[in-house]
C-alpha cells in the first residue's frame, strides 16, 4: 500500500481534462508541480527527439480549490528559469533531496522499460521521500497512451495521458499544464543532447 500525502483531493477534478484521454479509474491520490527538464538529442534529419527528462515534484494536493493551484506552474517556471545554470535540474534536486522538505513528493525520470527490457519509460518515484519513504512500491512505471497539443500554445509541451505498467502508486497519470520544454525547431546531426527546462503538473 502507498499513503496518500497532503490533503484529500479524490474529488479533484483535471481543468480542461482532453477529450481524447482516458478517464481516469480510480479516484485521484497525489496532486505535483514539477520543475525539471525534458531532454533530446538530434537525429540524423536535423530534428529533435525525446529521450527521456528528470524532474522534481512537489506536494500540491493542499493548493486544491484555491487560486495558486491554477496558476502554480507559471511560478515554478518563471522561478526554475531564472536559476542560474549552475543549478542544473540534478544539483536542484540533490538540494531539495538533502533539506527532505516533506513538500517534496519525489522525483520523476526515465528507466529502462521493466516489461520487455527494451526502449525507456517515464518513472515517478516516491520511495524516498515523504509520506512514502522507505516504501519501495511507492512507484509508477508508465506507458503513454496518447498526448495532445498544450492548449496554452506551441512553446508548452504535450499534455499526456500515461497507465502504468509496474509499480503501486498509481494506475493512471496525466501531464497537464504544461510550460515549455519544447526544442529549437531544427539541429545540427551529431550535436549533444540538450536539456530544457519545463514545469507542469501531475
Ligand atoms: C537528462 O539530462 C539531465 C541533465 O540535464 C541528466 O542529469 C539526466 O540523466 C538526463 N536523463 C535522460 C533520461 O536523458
Amino acid at each position: 500500500m502507498v499513503k496518500r500525502s497532503g490533503c484529500d483531493i479524490s474529488n479533484a477534478k483535471i481543468t480542461g481534462f482532453p477529450t481524447s484521454f482516458a478517464a481516469p479509474s480510480l479516484k485521484p491520490s497525489f496532486a505535483a508541480v514539477a520543475i525539471g527538464v525534458q531532454n533530446y538529442t538530434c537525429g540524423s534529419t536535423g530534428t529533435y527527439t525525446n529521450v527521456g527528462a528528470v524532474a522534481e515534484l512537489f506536494d500540491i494536493s493542499c493548493l486544491y480549490g484555491s487560486s495558486a493551484f491554477d496558476t502554480i506552474q507559471d511560478a515554478a517556471i518563471d522561478i526554475w528559469k531564472i536559476a542560474p545554470p549552475i543549478f542544473p535540474a540534478q544539483e536542484v534536486i540533490a538540494i531539495l533531496h538533502s533539506t527532505n522538505t516533506p513538500a517534496v513528493l519525489g522525483q520523476h525520470y526515465y528507466v529502462t522499460n521493466p516489461l520487455t527490457g527494451q526502449g525507456v519509460n517515464p518513472k515517478w518515484d516516491f520511495t524516498s521521500q515523504g509520506a512514502n519513504a522507505g516504501n519501495s512500491n511507492a512507484f509508477v512505471v508508465a506507458a503513454k497512451v496518447t498526448g495532445v497539443s498544450a492548449p496554452t500554445g506551441s512553446q508548452d509541451i504535450d499534455w499526456v495521458d500515461l497507465k502504468a505498467l509496474t509499480g503501486s502508486l498509481a494506475q493512471e497519470v496525466y501531464r497537464t499544464d504544461t510550460r515549455e520544454g519544447q526544442p529549437p525547431a531544427s539541429c545540427t546531426p551529431g550535436s549533444p543532447m540538450i536539456s530544457v527546462k519545463y514545469a507542469a503538473k501531475y
